[in-house]
């Protein structure tokens, strides 16, 4: 049996800010971010988007009435949740209107979550393939004003359905995890921010990206020459440039070639977007889809990595006709609004964030399906449009 990804779409806020303004104003030479980073623009978040309204606006362009009486359970993947006990999944499963006969939870391990999911979601099928699984990363990368994590801030969703019947990947059987207990980027309970060692974080992403393909080679006999693409995470683009060179090294042959134009196409969107964490490895994956030159039947590698850490690497082969089953992404990115580094900040500080008070967010400026209208009895309210 193939089981693999079916569809997939993603959603974004409407806002971007240009990181040549967000230069100017930090006064930093522009190209340590245009270059030394490698992004140009991130989403920014008003208050009345969250990891739900995100997540769901994601889910709702791969849904039609027919397929959301088929999903039968909904795995949400975040590190932005929003609260301690009651899982993303079950709003986005009420703001769906989805049927109450699925199963609904909520997914952690950093960025690594994403593909957590989507590993559990490939169980579920594999013991009754009739399941339809709907897997969405969800995330809002927050490292607060005036820090160096800040040029690397995002947010986005990635929506997807896992089946039986695959039209966009099949995954490939063996993967290998590789996980560690270490302290290079967290965000403890009373913090809205993340806090990160950023240095030490670069060199573990690579290492552990190098232990998991090497692992993978031994178990498999596999060479770089057989894969036509092999993404990673990409928490700014240049990191999965230099995890990529990781494993490439020196070497400028047709096979190095084919790798690094295929990762430079799974860069364009998150190079506009910033990090989404979960999703951002998807997010690479529509882009190379997208921008790159694929072909149907041919191997793709993934590299997935979450902070604290666990990584993966796994595998899929693209299925003939796959664009039928993603959404547009280039067109959906052109439609944002760009703001200016003041109204960036004031939005970044207007988030519900930890606060307990009652609060209303005037949502007159906000024209997506979904939103957070604000807090209530110590509940989110959220509408549908
Ligand atoms: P920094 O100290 O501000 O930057 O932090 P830097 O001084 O290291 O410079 C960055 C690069 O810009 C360097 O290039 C400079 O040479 C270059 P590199 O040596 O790396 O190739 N540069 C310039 N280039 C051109 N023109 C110039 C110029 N000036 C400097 N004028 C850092 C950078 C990434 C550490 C920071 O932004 C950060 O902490 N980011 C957040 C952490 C992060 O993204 N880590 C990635 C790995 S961990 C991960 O992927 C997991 C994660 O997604 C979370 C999760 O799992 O949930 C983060």
């Amino acid at each position: 049996m193939d089981i693999g990804i079916d569809k997939m779409a993603f959603a974004t806020t409407n806002y971007y800010l240009d990181l040549v303004d967000l230069a100017k104003a930090r006064k930093v030479d522009p190209n340590k971010y245009l270059i030394g980073i490698g992004q140009s623009k991130q989403a920014v978040v008003p208050a009345s988007q969250d990891v739900v309204t995100i997540g769901a606006a994601a889910a709702e362009k791969l849904l039609t009435p027919a397929l959301k009486k088929e999903i039968t359970s909904v795995l949400v993947a975040t590190e932005s949740g929003i609260d301690n006990s009651k899982a993303v999944a079950t709003y986005i499963q009420h703001l769906l209107g989805l049927s109450a006969f699925v199963r609904v939870a909520e997914i952690k391990q950093a960025c690594y979550g994403g593909t957590a999911a989507l590993m559990m979601a490939r169980g579920l099928v594999a013991a009754n393939p009739q399941e339809k699984v709907l897997v969405i990363a969800s995330d809002i990368a927050r490292y607060g004003l005036n820090t160096p994590g800040e040029v690397t801030q995002g947010a986005g969703a990635v929506a997807m359905i896992v089946s039986s019947h695959p039209h966009v990947l099949k995954l490939g059987q063996t993967s290998v995890a590789y996980s560690r207990d270490i302290m290079d980027f967290w965000r403890p309970l009373y913090s809205e921010n993340a806090m990160v060692d950023g240095h030490y974080s670069t060199q573990v992403f690579i290492d552990f990206f190098k232990n998991c393909f090497s692992h993978y080679q031994q178990q498999t006999g596999c060479q770089l020459a057989d894969f036509s693409a092999i993404l990673t995470h990409l928490p700014f683009t240049k990191m999965a440039t230099k995890g990529l060179n990781g494993l490439l090294g020196e070497r400028q042959d047709e096979v190095a070639t084919t790798l690094r134009q295929s990762l430079k196409a799974s860069q364009v969107y998150s190079r506009i977007v910033g990090n989404l964490y979960t999703g951002s490895l998807y997010l690479g994956l529509l882009s190379y889809l997208e921008n790159g030159q694929p072909k149907s039947g041919e191997l793709i590698g993934l590299f997935s990595y979450g902070s604290g850490a666990a990584g993966e690497f796994f595998t899929a082969r693209l299925v003939d006709g796959y664009q039928d089953y993603i959404n547009d992404v280039r067109t959906d990115l052109a439609k944002r609004q760009q703001v200016s580094v003041s109204q960036y900040e004031k939005m970044f500080k207007q988030q519900l964030g930890l606060q307990n008070a009652d609060v209303t967010f005037d949502i007159s400026h906000d024209h997506s399906r979904f939103v957070l209208t604000g807090q209530k009895n110590h509940q989110r309210q959220y509408q549908r449009r």
